[in-house]
């Protein structure tokens, strides 16, 4: 008898497995429990780059079932908050920028906001000592969620229904999918901040994850679900903002429920600028990535760097003194422009950045110091997402979205099951005193209720002869901006391919610490001569994670993902 039980069950379970290995989630005929990453594609219908290759392909089926770009990007970023948890989110917020059919260029400003009852110096102790241990991890260092809102504002531009870009998340949230060894890597080295962080414990929390187990998330799937129901209201009121609320008050955050109803997305103007007849749009304050791209990529535009030659000592040299330049003015400058007047055009006009490449000496490095003092170190743990994705109706979206660093607060809201950010750490906390990403920053970022931080984000969007050309982006803190730049650097002025562009070892330089970056394949003798020349040198680990697609001359869809992740392009 209980054999025949056995047997019962065993074919109860096999079918279960080969009926889902057919169609997968119910809603996308996708298999989450056995999928293959793919790094390129060319494509005519469309295309989808992205962290994971499950979301990709999420949002590739939704482009197959009638959706444009934007759908897509809405259902490959909900897929990101269940199939991505260290940086995909439904807890966290980030930007969007896109080019429409319409040839209309727009940007989303869903970063999250200080709660009301935030001010100034939150994170100092009475004697001014800064405790970054409290803006970067727990209940107190999470800003008023954007991405929810984020979703409901990009949805104007799309064409499904919203229940339908929604369902493929939910399934996967609630099936579960297969995790890779690195993602069991990721969440192993998570468990000892996920036990003290948490006031109830969340599904991440086990002895030992391996590759091949699945990971299911009810209750994510239930949050969804009342997302899909209600719309925005299913997050920011009702039963989540209840949970979201309770969560708060028994880890002594400070988002209440008036902070989360007050929550609003802004639509912006991108920042635009041009580059030897390209056209190029990314994002504005609060992101000084699109600026920081305007400053880098103007300052090299009269240089001829092309000529110099990819990874030449004369080109890297050129590239980290204008880094340097930019990111001293991000320090000083930069900030949230509804709440800190950011001379934007001052720092974008030609006569500025002209006068600003006076100082460049190409023999020898120029200290930071004689541009500002102060020497600083950074923490390099990074982890945010971007997404790319093209449709054949002339749509182009570029969406970076963040919990700041990896697993963002570590914090899940009991009952709810996502994880919520760690962004006030962007704020400076105090002028002088560097973020997790050695950041620093003073009045135009100093904290203040409803204020948003400055993000280092760089959704973009090039443009030739008026139509889409690139859509790029990349997580990695204050990297962003400099991977952005030397991506574009590398197709438009190297005329290399996409996957070196991508691919090759990139540098970076942030003005403090007075430091290049570089990863380690980066050339031993390019390296040499730079230190000759007076620069310092520090190796350290993969620096961003570029997701890329390029319109090829032909009309098809180029799409690249970073090899430096388990990045994955769809196309169709
Ligand atoms: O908004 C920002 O600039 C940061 N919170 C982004 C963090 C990030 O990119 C981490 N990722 N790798």
């Amino acid at each position: 008898m209980q054999r025949i039980v056995y047997f019962f069950f065993l074919i109860v379970f096999i079918s279960a497995c080969t009926s889902t290995s057919k169609t997968g989630s119910s809603s996308v005929p996708i298999d989450p429990y056995q999928y293959k990453t793919v790094k390129k594609t060319i494509s005519s219908n469309g295309a989808v780059v992205s962290a994971h290759s499950l979301a990709s392909k999420t949002g590739v089926e939704i482009l197959k079932q009638g959706g444009n770009a934007v759908d897509a990007a809405i259902a490959t970023q909900l897929a990101l908050a269940v199939v991505y948890p260290n940086a995909g989110n439904l807890g966290g917020g980030g930007f969007m920028v896109a080019r429409l059919s319409s040839g209309e260029l727009i940007s989303l400003d869903f970063r999250e906001k200080a709660p009301a009852s935030a001010h100034r110096d939150m994170y100092l102790e009475a004697d001014g000592t800064p405790r970054t241990d409290k803006s970067q991890d727990g209940h107190l260092s999470v800003g008023v969620p954007g991405t929810v809102a984020g979703i409901f504002a990009e949805y104007k531009y799309a064409k499904l229904p919203i229940a339908k870009l929604i369902q493929p998340a939910i399934d996967l949230a609630e099936k579960g999918f297969a995790i890779t060894e690195n993602e069991a890597a990721s969440l192993n080295a998570l468990q000892t901040d996920l036990k003290k962080l948490n006031t109830v414990m969340p599904v991440f929390v086990k002895d030992k994850w391996k590759a091949g187990d699945t990971l299911v998330q009810k209750d994510l799937a239930q949050t969804l679900i009342r997302i899909r129901d209600k719309g925005a209201a299913g997050f920011y009121e009702g039963e989540t903002a209840r949970l979201i609320v309770e969560e708060m008050k028994r880890g002594h955050g400070m988002i209440t429920l008036e902070d989360l109803k007050n929550y609003d997305v802004k639509k912006r103007s991108p920042h635009v600028f041009t580059y030897k007849g390209y056209t190029i749009a990314g994002m504005p304050m609060p992101s000084s990535g699109g600026l920081l791209l305007n400053q880098m990529m103007k300052m090299i535009e009269d240089k001829n760097i092309g000529a110099m030659g990819f990874h030449s000592v004369q080109a890297v040299q050129l590239m980290t003194e204008v880094e340097r330049r930019a990111y001293a003015d991000r320090a000083e400058y930069m900030g949230d422009a509804d709440f800190y007047k950011v001379p934007v055009e001052k720092l974008r006009s030609d006569s500025y950045l002209q006068n600003r490449m006076k100082t460049w000496d190409p023999n020898k490095a120029t200290p930071s110091t004689a541009i500002e003092p102060g020497v600083l170190m950074a923490k390099e743990s990074e982890e945010t997402t971007h997404l790319s994705v093209i449709d054949k109706e002339g749509n182009a979206v570029s969406i970076t979205t963040t919990l700041n660093d990896s697993y963002g607060s570590r914090t899940v809201v009991g009952g709810a099951g996502f994880i919520l950010n760690d962004e006030m750490d962007d704020f400076s906390i105090k002028p002088g005193v560097p973020n997790m990403y050695g950041a620093v920053g003073g009045e135009a970022n100093a904290i203040a209720p409803g204020k948003r931080m400055l993000s280092s984000m760089t959704p973009t969007i090039v443009l030739k002869d008026n139509k889409p050309y690139i859509v790029v982006g990349t997580p990695g803190g204050t990297t962003i901006p400099t991977q952005v730049f030397q991506t574009l650097v590398n197709i438009l002025e190297f005329n290399m391919t996409t996957e070196d562009a991508v691919y090759k070892p990139k540098f970076h330089h942030q003005w403090l610490p007075d430091e290049i970056m570089v990863e380690k394949a980066f050339p031993e003798d390019v390296r040499n001569a730079l230190e000759k020349m007076g620069y310092t040198i520090r190796q350290r680990g993969a620096i961003g994670r570029t997701e890329t697609i390029r319109v090829l001359p032909d009309g098809r869809f180029e799409a690249v993902a970073d090899k430096r992740g388990e990045d994955a392009a769809e196309g169709w």
